[in-house]
Formats: C-alpha cells, sequence, structure tokens
C-alpha cells in the first residue's frame, strides 16, 4: 500500500522510486567491470549505488510532463502524479545531490579526480542530459537513423559507458582496457534502447512497469518505429555480433558479458 503522499518528505520520494523495483543494470555493470580485474570492494558498491542514483533522478525528470509525461514508473504512480511537478522535480534534483554525499565517501584518494571527471563527461550537458536534450528537441520531426542513434548514444550508452569505466578505474585498469570497456558500454546502450523502443511498441506494461505506446504518443523518432519492427530486430543481432567481438578482448569475465547481451536482446522488461 502506498502511504499518503502528501505528507511525505523529499527523502520519502527518493526512496519510493529508488526502492521501485528495477533491473539494477548499471549497479551490476560497475560490479562485472571491476570483476574483470579483482572482488568488488567497498568503494566499487558506492560506485555502483551513485550510478542507479544518477540513473533514478533521469527517470524522474525524463517522466515529467514537460517530458516524456509518463504516468507510471517501475510499476508505481510516477512523483509528479502522486503528488505534484515541483515534488518531482526536487526529488530528482535531490537524487542527483545525494550522488555528491556518496562520492565523498569514496576512500581512493587518487582515482577520486578521474571518478568525477568521467561521471560528468558521461552524465552531464556532453553526456546524457544532451542525449535527452536532443530526444526532446527531436519530437514532431521525422529524424534520419543517424540523428537518433545519436541520440542514443547518448542519452542511454553514456551511461552504460559510465558504469563500465566507474568499475574499471576503480580497479585500476590500464587505459586501452579503460578503452575496451567504453566501445562496450556504447554498444550496450545502442542494444539497450532499440529494445526499450521495441518494448515501448509490443512490450506488455503491466511488465514493463510503465506504459506502452509512450514514444508513439509523444511524435519521438524511435529506430522500430522509423525503420520497422523486423529491420530492428535485425538489427540488434548485427550489434550483438559488434558486442561479441569486444567481449572476446577482454582479459576475463566473458561469459557473463556474453550472457549480459543475450539477456539485453531477450529481455521482456
Ligand atoms: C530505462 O532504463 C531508461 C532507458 C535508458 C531506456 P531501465 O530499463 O534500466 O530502467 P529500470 O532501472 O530497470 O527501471
Ligand atoms: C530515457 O529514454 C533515457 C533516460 C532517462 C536518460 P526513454 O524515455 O525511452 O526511457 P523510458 O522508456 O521512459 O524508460
Ligand atoms: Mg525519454
Ligand atoms: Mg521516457
Ligand atoms: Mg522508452
Amino acid at each position: 500500500m502506498i502511504p499518503d503522499p502528501l505528507n511525505q518528505s523529499i527523502e520519502w520520494g527518493m526512496t519510493y522510486v529508488t526502492f521501485a523495483p528495477s533491473k539494477r543494470v548499471r549497479p551490476l555493470l560497475v560490479l562485472k567491470a571491476h570483476e574483470i580485474f579483482s572482488k568488488p570492494d567497498d568503494d566499487c558498491y558506492l560506485l555502483a549505488s551513485a550510478i542507479e542514483l544518477i540513473h533514478t533522478y533521469s527517470l524522474v525528470h525524463d517522466d515529467l510532463p514537460c517530458m516524456d509525461n509518463d504516468s507510471v514508473r517501475r510499476g508505481l504512480p510516477t512523483l509528479h502524479v502522486l503528488k505534484n511537478e515541483a515534488y518531482a522535480v526536487l526529488v530528482g534534483d535531490a537524487l542527483l545531490t545525494r550522488v555528491m554525499g556518496i562520492l565523498a565517501r569514496y576512500s581512493k584518494s587518487h582515482h577520486l579526480n578521474r571518478i568525477l571527471q568521467t561521471v560528468y563527461k558521461k552524465a552531464g550537458d556532453q553526456g546524457m542530459i544532451y542525449g535527452q536534450y536532443l530526444d526532446m528537441e527531436g519530437e514532431n520531426r521525422n529524424l534520419e537513423l543517424d540523428a537518433i542513434n545519436e541520440i542514443n548514444e547518448n542519452k542511454t550508452s553514456r551511461l552504460l559507458e559510465l558504469s563500465l569505466l566507474l568499475g574499471g578505474i576503480n580497479a585500476g585498469a590500464s587505459d586501452p582496457v579503460l578503452n575496451q570497456l567504453e566501445d562496450l558500454g556504447k554498444i550496450f546502450g545502442l542494444l539497450f534502447q532499440i529494445k526499450d523502443d521495441i518494448l515501448d511498441i509490443e512490450g506488455d506494461a503491466s511488465v514493463i512497469g510503465k506504459p506502452v505506446g509512450s514514444d508513439e504518443s509523444n511524435s519521438k523518432s524511435s529506430i522500430p518505429l522509423i525503420i520497422g519492427m523486423d529491420q530492428a530486430k535485425k538489427l540488434l543481432n548485427e550489434y550483438k555480433i559488434e558486442a561479441q567481438d569486444l567481449i572476446r578482448q577482454l582479459p576475463s569475465n566473458r561469459d557473463f558479458f556474453n550472457h549480459f547481451v543475450d539477456f539485453l536482446i531477450s529481455r521482456e522488461k
């Protein structure tokens, strides 16, 4: 049962959206990237929670009436529906700000500068936020495939790249391996977003925990909407082959990453 949201604090809203059922894909990738080199340590768990909060804030803002205007997220009413828009904006802001509190507890001072730079670059105005901006600018336009790929690379790949990079940086990976992880994160994001767009058309709202048909009702140009469902599914398999090529070059943990690619393609939520 959902308690009366009218009397709740900002922290209540942060907990409500963060602990609603979700896949935790980004924190998992932080841990699994670290595991290529060694067993994840406490710092790795801090980084994993930080990226999940960045992702969660992006969802709260993505659902706002001024963006995708969606009323269900992670199987629950969105915060602006439950209470009001100002509350949802502030809960999103608070989730992002909490990340600073988490990163302040990071113990390896020799990695901290690089971690902060990477978080800024991938999540900020040159990364995920830029993708969200392009996505909104693209509404009511007939975008070409290249333009949609640019949106997807920014709004979705950047946080998956960030996940793998954070695990790698924390584990002390070399620059060439970090570059491989970054390339892999980009493909994961493209796969992830095409599948998300497919589920937006043929998914089951009660399984995906968010509305179906949101892209079409917002006049977005998604890949399956512009090239058709069959071609979009073919594209998933082309990206799968690219991902497998990159995974083959990883020093270890290849089985996990291959299974993860299968999950990205077959997932129903
Ligand atoms: C949804 O992300 C937003 C996209 C980038 C498509 P997820 O599908 O990972 O959402 P949760 O975290 O499981 O709710
Ligand atoms: C959102 O893409 C990506 C981010 C929040 C950065 P979508 O708008 O397709 O995500 P859903 O379908 O609402 O989860
Ligand atoms: Mg969106
Ligand atoms: Mg959306
Ligand atoms: Mg979507």
